[in-house]
């Protein structure tokens, strides 16, 4: 091991590199990890020195708050690289943001945004060769903060730690992808912390997603708590609907994430003069487009899934296939993302942030 301090972060070097235990072509999400982790902890009110270290275990007391009151956020973002080994991030500074709009509502103190886009890329030059190039290949980032103050009482911690680690990613939802309609469980309600990556919010969706599982579905569409009559999002991705040649989705709210992916797609898609009318969607509405044909598709949009077509969906007992489509839009926005993505095409948002 050796130790350095590049820049303002103290960084220590792993001796040897995991990548040639890694089948890059045969990745299950979320389970092999880069050689190096970022972190950095909130300590007597103040951020203090960050670090890169070697990935490793750590140790916090089983007093620490996050393991009582669930305080925790976290981020889902991606790096890419080109066939001349460019490699880049997607959007960054708006998961910087939205990071800090989710620990504010958990009462955890916002991270500096030099400290976070120096981590990442620092983190990122490191350990470059784990990004693949190549369509379909990428880097998946979590960026994550939790309370670690020992102590038991419920209240907001007087330390937390900020991490980022990594994973080598293929696609998140392997073929189609079969949804039921909320109808009893509840994933956010009216001045809740729906729209913040809070940790719990996807613990509390296990329950009725294995519910749902058992019934053949991958995933829940969420539905408003009070009515359970207009749909929201799938708690791992925004939801599009296409009727006819329009696309809809619904606004975002206190109760649904701002995705990145999503208000990506609907500037892609003004681009494209393909209209999108953001507004609440309700059950009845897509169940008679489905019945009368005007229904082409449904598909979800977040960082880990990317596009990903809905192939079926169930409410009330009652299923609905969604036939195939030649021109399918989730195909087409897919392709443009990716490309902008893989610094294939034009990035005229300015959305590509070279590492
Ligand atoms: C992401 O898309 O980055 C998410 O956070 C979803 C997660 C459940 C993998």
């Amino acid at each position: 091991m050796q130790n350095s301090i590049h820049q303002e972060i103290d960084i220590e070097t792993s001796d040897k590199t995991k990548i040639n235990d890694v089948d890059f072509n045969n990745l299950d999400f979320g389970k092999k990890f880069i050689d190096h982790m970022f972190y950095c902890d909130y300590i007597d009110g103040a951020w203090q020195q960050p670090k890169i270290v070697p990935y490793q275990p750590m140790t916090i007391e089983p007093s620490a708050r996050v393991l009582h009151y669930g305080q925790a956020v976290f981020e889902g973002m991606k790096a890419y690289k080109d066939d001349d080994g460019k490699a880049f991030l997607f959007r960054p500074e708006d998961n910087h943001r939205r990071i800090n709009i989710s620990a504010a509502r958990l009462a955890i103190p916002e991270f500096p945004k030099d400290y976070f886009m120096e981590g990442l890329t620092t983190l990122m030059k490191m350990d470059k060769d784990w990004i693949k190039p190549g369509i379909g290949n990428s880097l998946y980032i979590r960026p994550f903060v939790f309370a670690i103050e020992p102590a038991i009482s419920a209240a907001p911690a007087q330390a937390y730690r900020f991490m980022i680690i990594c994973s080598p990613a293929k696609a998140y939802y392997t073929g189609k992808v079969r949804v039921l309609f909320a109808e009893t469980y509840s994933r956010s309600a009216n001045g809740g912390v729906g729209f913040a990556k809070a940790a719990g919010n996807y613990a509390a969706q296990f329950y009725p997603t294995s519910l749902a599982q058992k019934k053949g579905y991958q995933q829940i569409i969420w539905t408003d708590a009070s009515s359970h009559e207009y749909l929201e999002e799938a708690g791992t991705m925004n939801i599009f609907f296409r009727i006819n040649d329009t696309l809809v989705t619904a606004p975002i709210s206190d109760r649904i994430l701002d995705g990145i992916t999503r208000k990506s797609i609907i500037q892609l898609a003004e681009d494209n003069n393909i209209k999108v009318d953001v507004r609440r969607v309700t059950v009845s509405e897509i169940k008679e487009a489905a019945r009368n044909g005007s229904l082409k598709e449904i598909f979800g949009t977040g960082t880990a899934a990317v596009i990903s077509p809905i192939s079926a969906f169930e409410h009330s007992e009652e299923v609905f296939e969604i036939p195939d489509q030649d021109d399918a839009y989730a195909t087409l926005f897919k392709k443009y993302l990716l490309n902008i993505q893989h610094n294939l095409s034009d990035d005229k948002h300015g959305w590509r942030y070279e590492i």
